[in-house]
């Protein structure tokens, strides 16, 4: 049996990606910052919830403790994340990126991330096959910023790619670092969600795709690799 947690999944990509890997046979646990929301998630899915906010430490703690009692974790979803968008849906461009906008998007997809992993590092490492799923985006990706004429490149924010582009580096480092896990990033594409305020392209039974397909990976699998839905890409 296989015991996954998935960072922020009382909605959005986490949501689905948490409904696909019960369907999966996967014992899920669905974190949500908000024990509410992820009970009635949890409940929709046949999952169980945990409650875990990425920015802070004791909620992490607790998370790892009560997994841990639960008899420990295979897969991690590192899957929390924001875009820090203005009020009415607008990404923030060069010009009114300021150091709160980068300390607080780098704050929870960053160091979140970071906090998280730390946390569950010791359940992983008494896994027979331990998996890591760091979402990230195509953003990330210094290749196709500054590839002129796509939509990547198109793109004005700075804190969100820049964030991305770590939790990239991030993944690497830790791949490096624990062979014997299975640890890459993920790009699920534009998908409507409330991060972007729904006007993604995709849906997110589309984006989960590549999510539920890296959560699941055998130890003969890839590892330090970012991928989409169609292989690797660039960095
Ligand atoms: N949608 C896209 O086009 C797209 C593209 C590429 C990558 N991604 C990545 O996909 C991941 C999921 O995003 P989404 O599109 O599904 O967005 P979403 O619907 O807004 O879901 C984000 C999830 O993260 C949770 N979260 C935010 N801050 C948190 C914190 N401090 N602690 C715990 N949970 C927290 C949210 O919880 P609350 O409900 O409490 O806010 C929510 O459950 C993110 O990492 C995002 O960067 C998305």
């Amino acid at each position: 049996m296989t015991t996954t947690l998935i960072t922020g999944a009382n909605k959005g990509l986490g949501y689905e990606t948490a409904r696909r890997l019960v369907a999966a046979g996967h014992t899920v646990y669905l974190g949500s910052r908000d024990p509410e929301r992820g009970r009635r998630a949890a409940a929709e899915l046949g999952a169980r919830t945990v409650a875990l906010d990425v920015t802070d430490d004791a909620s992490v703690a607790a998370a790892a403790e009560a997994v841990a009692a639960d008899g420990g974790l295979d897969v991690l979803v590192n899957n929390a994340g924001i875009e820090g968008r203005t009020d009415d849906n607008a990404v923030v461009g060069a010009a009114g990126t300021t150091a709160e906008l980068v300390r607080t998007v780098f704050e929870t997809n960053v160091l979140g991330l970071v906090r998280v992993t730390h946390a569950f590092l010791p359940l992983l490492q008494r896994s027979p096959a331990p998996v890591v799923v760091n979402v990230s985006s195509g953003l990330a990706s210094l290749t196709r910023v500054t590839t002129p004429g796509t939509p990547t490149h198109a793109y004005p924010g700075v804190a969100y790619p820049a964030s991305k582009t770590a939790v990239n580096m991030i993944t690497v480092q830790y791949a490096k670092a624990f062979p014997g896990m299975r640890i890459n990033a993920v790009e699920p594409g534009y998908t409507a969600t409330d991060l972007n305020g729904r006007t993604g392209t995709q849906t997110v039974a589309e984006g989960a795709e590549i999510i539920v397909r890296m959560a699941q990976v055998g130890p003969d699998g890839p590892t330090g690799g970012f991928y989409d839905v169609h292989g690797p890409l660039p960095w």
